[in-house]
């Protein structure tokens, strides 16, 4: 019998793949901190390696440049605060890691499509005097817009400045390369990738500087004190390898977003796709039902069983409109009115039906009401 519920909120967090699940549980039953000389640490240390290298691959990256960190915030903080004195530059469109992990930094803006704005990039840089940091994410994570993140790491370079990418979003449904794109650190996060939540890396490119921001017993040569979360980085590992290859699968998954977006435009002719336009994640529809609130909206579908996100956030109880709409210059009232619909390897078929559905039926019944 099909499921009654459907999760459709797939960039907040994926659920765990089966072979994370059987590495992980085979890691809980051992022990062993992998600083230790003993055998039990030399078999730990061994086991850290071998999911270091899994992760590594995952992005084309040697293992040496892999930072393990309790996840993507952390990472993002890393690479933004690890370089010492040094301007930061980060586009308006960064998840909120990234945006407050320096209090000051200059705002890049984006054009109404939700792409960063190149030429602004490269007029800011030319304007700046000191060693700068360029943030990029690869792919935003409310409206899957993909960012020209080979072409800014081109002009921050010809520049003299460095490049992050965030690809938290982007890793295990995009093929990815970090030298390839040009990136100097990259941010990755196991758990929207089908790993455990609380690990993450940093990948940082070999001739890279950084210095640690937490002090301690200099794991990870220095660049992340802290015993490492061993069970947690063998899942990452092992949700890599699955993720890497199983890419292929993210066609049928476009398939299904677009026939889900195809179907709700039908219904609801005055609905608007946020970033339909560029290149996006093949799994991530962002949609407004304008005068419709995403958080009205969010409860109607949970009670169908529709699990999906607001574009907004909330925060002490108020909900917040979502600044990656605003710094596209969304109006206010559309943005308040978008929901963000994400897919996965395992969504169905009924799941979409589901949706279609729910929002169809508090469609209907809202322009009913006004009628
Ligand atoms: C683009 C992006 N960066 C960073 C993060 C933070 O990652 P984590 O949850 O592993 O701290 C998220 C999580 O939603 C994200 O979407």
């Amino acid at each position: 019998m099909p499921s009654r519920l459907a999760y459709l909120d797939w960039n907040a967090t994926a659920p765990l793949r089966p072979e994370a699940v059987a590495a992980m549980t085979e890691a809980l039953k051992r022990h062993g901190n992998p600083s230790s000389v003993h055998r039990f640490g030399r078999e730990a240390r061994r086991a850290l390696e071998a999911a270091r290298a899994q992760v590594a691959a995952l992005v084309d990256a040697a293992p040496a440049e892999i930072v393990l960190t309790s996840g993507g915030t952390e990472a993002n903080h890393l690479a933004l605060r690890g370089l010492g004195d040094c301007r930061v530059m980060v586009s308006a469109i960064e998840h909120d890691s990234v945006r407050q992990a320096v209090p000051d930094a200059a705002m890049i803006p984006v054009t109404p499509q939700g792409v960063v704005d190149l030429v602004a990039l490269d007029r800011m840089l030319a304007a700046e005097r000191r060693p700068a940091l360029v943030s990029l994410m690869l792919a935003n994570n409310e409206t899957g817009v993909i960012q020209p993140v080979a072409e800014a790491a081109r002009i921050a370079h010809a520049r003299g400045a460095l490049l992050h990418c965030d690809a938290v979003q982007a890793a295990g449904k995009l093929p990815l390369d970090r030298a390839r794109l040009g990136c100097d650190l990259m941010t990755l996060s196991a758990h929207k990738l089908g790993g455990p939540p609380g690990i993450g890396a940093l990948v940082v490119a070999a001739e890279v500087q950084l210095t640690g921001i937490q002090s301690g017993g200099g794991q990870e040569r220095g660049r992340r004190a802290g015993t490492e979360n061993l069970p947690g980085i063998i899942g990452f590992g092992a949700a890599s390898v699955a993720a890497a290859a199983s890419l292929g699968d993210y066609a049928a998954v476009e398939a299904l977003r677009d026939e889900a977006a195809h179907r709700l435009l039908a219904i609801a002719p005055d609905a608007v796709v946020h970033g339909a336009s560029e290149p996006r994640l093949p799994n991530t529809l962002c949609l407004s039902m304008p005068g419709v609130p995403a958080a009205t909206q969010v409860m109607a579908l949970d009670l169908s069983g529709v699990m999906v996100s607001s574009g907004a956030a909330c925060s002490s109880g108020k909900v917040r409109r979502s600044h990656v709409l605003d710094a596209m210059g969304v109006a206010p009232a559309l943005a308040e009115s978008a929901i963000r619909v994400s897919l996965g390897w395992s969504t169905s078929a009924n799941e979409i039906d589901r949706l279609v559905e729910a929002w169809g039926t508090l469609y209907r019944r809202n322009r009913a009401h006004a009628a």
